[in-house]
């Protein structure tokens, strides 16, 4: 039995195994992916550990992804720019650390609304890690410009310094500006990774921009999960706009862990369907 599984310090919610033991039960791999809770002093150990003969590797999310990055003997190129890891793959006794956040982005986009970002306008909403990862994303596939609107303005400058292309491709203003409506009904994209709509967050029933801010002819992706749709999903709907629910840059970033560590192609429907069902039965 091969084995891989989830490093990280708070998982008792987390939806991986639910996905990924479907996935390697649909490919026939003889896997188990399993849960790793533990604390910082164990992370180099756990890491070593994954390099035995019948592991996979792992995923490995807050707060051990920039940590881990540390630990591997090999980066791929998105991994190195971004300074990160949330997948580690064994082959042979050596490590390689890789970003499927940022590639599971990218792709749920172009598989999930057909969107190829090269030569678009993008707005996002938010400066934290998601917003991160999305960026990098972007302006690796050659995005046209990005508008980051954050509550903290001073954030999204620091975000935006981080990346070594032409700084004229990023622009940035508070989330409550009123010139927001004019950069949104001009994007092709838009963005939430701010936690605004996150259910049981105070925000829970808020949505940073109404219908009559979306173009019709937009792609609106909310990185909240929890619920499948957002207010901000919602007022997109109501505009005519085109949604992607943050389930599925989860499911993505699993779905390109999967392929790394087994080759195969994998059974993304099934996988959704499946953390969809189980997300659905918590209620
Ligand atoms: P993550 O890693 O998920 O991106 P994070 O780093 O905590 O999480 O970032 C959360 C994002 O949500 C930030 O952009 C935050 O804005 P600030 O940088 O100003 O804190 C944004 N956010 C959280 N609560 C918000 C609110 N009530 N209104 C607007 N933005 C909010």
């Amino acid at each position: 039995m091969y084995q891989v599984g989830i490093f990280g310090e708070k998982l008792s919610h987390s939806l991986s195994p639910v996905f990924q033991n479907v996935a390697f039960k649909y490919c026939q791999i003889p896997a188990l992916y399993e849960v790793w809770e533990f604390s910082k002093d164990e992370l180099y150990e756990r890491v070593n550990l994954l390099r035995k003969p019948n592991s996979l590797g792992a995923n490995v999310t807050i707060p051990y992804k920039e940590l881990a990055y540390d630990m591997v003997d090999d980066l791929d190129e998105t991994a190195k720019q971004i300074g990160a890891i949330n997948t580690i793959v064994n082959n042979s006794g050596k490590l390689k650390g890789y970003n499927t956040d940022v590639s599971g982005f990218i792709r749920s986009l172009k598989e999930i609304a057909s969107f190829d970002p090269t030569g678009k306008n993008v707005l996002i909403l938010g400066a934290g890690g998601a917003a991160r990862a999305a960026i990098f994303g972007l302006v690796n596939q050659k995005v046209n410009s990005i508008t980051v609107a954050n509550r903290t303005v001073d954030r999204a400058v620091k975000l935006i310094n981080d990346f070594g292309v032409d700084q004229e491709i990023f622009s940035i203003l508070s989330v409550y500006d009123e010139k927001i409506s004019e950069i949104s009904l001009k994007s092709d994209l838009i963005i939430n990774a701010t936690s605004v709509g996150m259910k049981h967050s105070s925000m829970e029933f808020e949505s940073l921009l109404s219908p009559d801010q979306i173009p019709a002819n937009c792609v609106v992706y909310d990185i909240v999960y929890n619920p499948l749709i957002t207010p901000l999903l919602k007022s997109a709907q109501e505009a005519g706009a085109e949604i992607i629910q943050g389930l599925w840059m989860l499911i993505f970033q699993g779905v390109d862990s999967f392929e790394l560590w087994t080759g195969k192609s994998a059974p993304v429907q099934n996988m959704y369907q499946k953390a969809m069902e189980h997300f659905k039965s918590l209620g």
